[in-house]
């Protein structure tokens, strides 16, 4: 029989995909729809004194302008707003709330009209008058302002005593801009109210239960009559983790007008929602000579809006990775008058990781060691914050399979001793990790007679493959092909799921579809049992598997009974299962995904220009569900790497307080002359304590470490350390 698992199936949704019969949020198309646009703030700070909206309303086909003055039906209350992902200190920005601005581009007035174009039209008449307030956007003026949050990882020994006197030390402060999600499809939702009084929105969201709970607070409605679809996505990496202001005021607008409602925010609108804050992280490691790393402390400072609190764990993965007698984090936060930033894929750890990364590599050149073996002999068999033994871990492997793909015994460790015509070579590595987390989630599969199983959960697809490994999981356990196999996803209405993020999903739907599966085959047991003169009379639950659309004895593989017949003696149509898998905490172990990135740079000389040429990621990553979307995560993580190094920093100017390069053409990301070939290592890593199937996810592994492997390829090709990101060419030359 096939079996799914672990092959490289392709997208079961590829085809609807790439032929547009998939419907994105913003491409619901009812009968009546109404189109929205936002107007938003010119001012950082201050107050609205005066909106006037009559010259947008005269324009024709415009059928109201909703602002603070005629203010919607929402809720009063900040918590109201707060949704799964909120951070915990603070209160939630309420769109059309009062006349405060706290953010340029902050939404004020949202235009309805009968067409998209007359609502973008009337949006930019609205006539606004503010009160300015003094504001700050610069992350370095409010430095010093910085405050302690959350508490980091335990300290351990007396960090600053051994790096005072190690040996051999380097510390260094490095730095990571604002960067913007920028997926692909453009932050959407249409909203619909139902005849019966029922509210349906199709959403671009990573979590379609956390905006039904939302938008049930912020509008005051009941569960039963809200429904929130997200069936497909272009792209989340954690953008769509909140509830995005677009939905509240699609709501708004069609409960407003008793007529569907459609907002697209447009690109430059999109750069005023969230983004991966600023950080500093400050790192200072102290090695005896012979390469054992003594002390280490790991500082961060992020930026923050004026209104939240966000931040991540940036610094606990120095501690994780290395093994240290002494180490000391610490987290602040600064304020800027902008909105709250969000998690972006692999949030504190594509930020804190590129900083250790760097560093270590420094403490390497001071040590004169291989980068590779000073990891190696600071390596980690124990999670040095729990003193715990890990669930698995083959980055030693990651480390060796990657070295020898990449070539990496050929390196010669001299800054600017390797050449290609006039550009210089570098080569550089780093290590990345994440966490194998799972959350409660459950799946509903309903099998019917003919051989069919339709399998249900609540999660979303953000364009990972969850689609995909759900009809493998699916197929798999059920013994039926792939085709047979029919997956609904991101309907607020399916099985309990948690918003998609944090590479938890694919571990937690497996879990819940391989439950419900399971309890199936129990019930086509029971019934197969009872078949008159059945050759399975006698046998055996544990015995029991579903193979080819059979239910069959594995002990006595010629004892089956098919599916169909089972179910047609028993009278049964179908047979539904809805299982929650709930985790039990694995205390015992601690649970970790990782990898080693090695990357190749040129540099051209006289003209600075630099371009990576070859990168190996190697990953352990427990059981790889489908190699084909896998392998595309890693890929993409590193092509975001990539980005990081050399390309993404979303600029502000400070006198307005208002990102200079809202749009793909001015914030940089890869193009494909950028993304060289990457080879992706998927290193073996059997691990049946993470969890029974040993799936740990990939969605946010192959981004860590990446870009301090270019940026450390830099510094061999170059002997040029440019510790502020991006790396661009003016930086070089300076
Ligand atoms: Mo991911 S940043 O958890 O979508």
């Amino acid at each position: 029989m096939a079996t799914y698992i672990g092959t490289p199936t392709s997208r079961v949704d590829g085809r609807a995909k790439v032929t547009g019969t998939a419907k994105y949020a913003g491409e619901v198309n009812v009968p009546g729809l109404v189109y929205g646009a936002v107007v938003e703030s010119t001012i950082a700070k201050g107050r609205i004194i005066r909106i006037d909206a009559s010259p947008a309303r005269r324009v024709a086909g415009v059928l109201d302008v909703l602002t603070h003055e005629n203010p919607p039906a929402m809720a009063k209350k900040a918590s109201a707003y707060k949704d799964d992902v909120a951070p915990e200190q603070g209160s939630p920005f309420r769109p059309l709330f009062d006349a405060r601005i706290m953010f340029s581009g902050q939404p004020i007035a949202l235009v309805l009209a009968e067409e998209w174009e007359v609502a973008r039209f009337a949006a930019t008449l609205v006539q606004v008058e503010y009160e300015r307030e003094n504001f700050i956007t610069d992350f370095s003026a409010q430095r010093d302002q910085a405050f302690a949050v959350e508490k980091p990882e335990k300290p351990r020994g007396d960090a600053e005593k051994a790096y005072a006197a190690a040996g051999v030390r380097h510390q260094a402060d490095y730095f990571i801009p604002i960067e913007h999600h920028n997926p692909m499809e453009l932050y959407a939702s249409t909203a619909i109210w139902e005849a019966n009084g029922k509210l349906t929105v199709y959403d671009k969201t990573q979590g379609v239960q956390n905006v039904h709970q939302y938008l049930c607070h912020v509008f005051n409605l009941k569960a039963d009559d809200v429904r929130v679809v997200s069936a497909f996505m272009g792209g989340g990496f954690g953008s769509g983790l909140r509830p995005q202001f677009q939905v509240a005021l699609a709501v708004l607008g069609a409960r407003a007008l008793q007529r569907p409602v459609r907002l697209v925010l447009t690109r430059q609108q999109m750069y005023a929602l969230c983004y991966r804050p600023a950080t500093i992280e400050r790192l200072a490691l102290g090695a005896t000579a012979d390469g054992t790393l003594d002390a280490m402390v790991h500082e961060a400072i992020g930026v923050t809006s004026q209104y939240e609190d966000f931040s991540r764990n940036d610094t606990g993965w120095s501690g994780l990775l290395y093994k240290c007698a002494n180490a000391r984090y610490a987290h602040r936060l600064a304020r800027v008058d902008l909105p709250t930033p969000a998690d972006m894929r692999a949030p504190g750890a594509a930020t804190g990781v590129y900083g250790l990364e760097c560093a270590m590599d420094e403490l390497a050149v001071a040590l004169k060691l291989d980068p590779v073996e000073l990891r190696l002999r600071c390596y980690s068999e124990r999670d040095q914050h729990q003193d715990l033994p890990y669930s698995s871990k083959k980055l030693r492997e990651c480390y060796r399979q990657g070295a020898e793909a990449f070539g990496w015994a050929r390196r010669s460790p001299e800054p600017r001793s390797m050449r290609d015509g006039s550009d210089l070579v570098g080569w550089g590595m780093a290590t990345g990790v994440w966490e194998a987390l799972q959350m409660q989630a459950a799946a509903r599969i309903v099998l019917t007679a003919n051989g069919h199983a339709e399998v249900a959960c609540a999660f979303t697809d953000i364009g990972t493959g969850t689609y995909t490994i759900m009809a493998q999981m699916a197929a798999d356990r059920l013994g039926l092909p792939l085709d047979n196999v029919t997956v609904k996803l991101g309907d607020s209405s399916l099985p309990q799921a948690p918003v998609e993020g944090g590479s938890w999903t694919a571990a937690s739907v497996s879990h819940a579809i391989a439950k419900a599966a399971d309890e199936i085959r129990k019930e086509l047991w029971r019934l197969a049992k009872d078949v008159p003169n059945s050759p399975l009379a006698g046998a055996r639950l544990r015995d029991i598997a579903l193979v080819d659309g059979n239910i069959a004895n594995q002990a006595d593989s010629g004892r089956v009974v098919s599916i169909a017949d089972a179910m047609r003696h028993g009278g049964l149509e179908r047979i539904e299962r809805e299982t929650t898998n709930k985790f039990k905490e694995a205390n015992s172990h601690a649970h970790n995904t990782h990898s080693a990135v090695f990357a190749e740079v040129k540099v051209d000389e006289e003209l600075g220009v630099i371009r990576v040429t070859r990168a190996v990621s190697a990953v352990a990553a427990g059981r790889i569900l489908n190699t084909k979307t896998a392998r595309s995560q890693i890929l993409g993580g590193v092509v975001w790497g990539i980005g990081m190094a050399l390309h993404e920093e979303t600029m502000i100017d400070h006198r307005f307080g208002r990102v200079m390069n809202p749009n793909i053409a001015e914030y940089h990301v890869p193009v494909n002359a950028d993304v060289p070939g990457i080879e992706v290592i998927f290193v073996e890593e059997p691990d049946d304590i993470v969890n029974p199937l040993g799936i740990k996810g990939v969605g946010e592994i192959g981004i860590v470490g990446v870009a301090a492997a270019i940026a450390n390829a830099v510094y061999h090709a170059t002997g040029k350390r440019v510790r502020d990101l991006p790396i661009t060419l003016d930086k070089l030359q300076r």
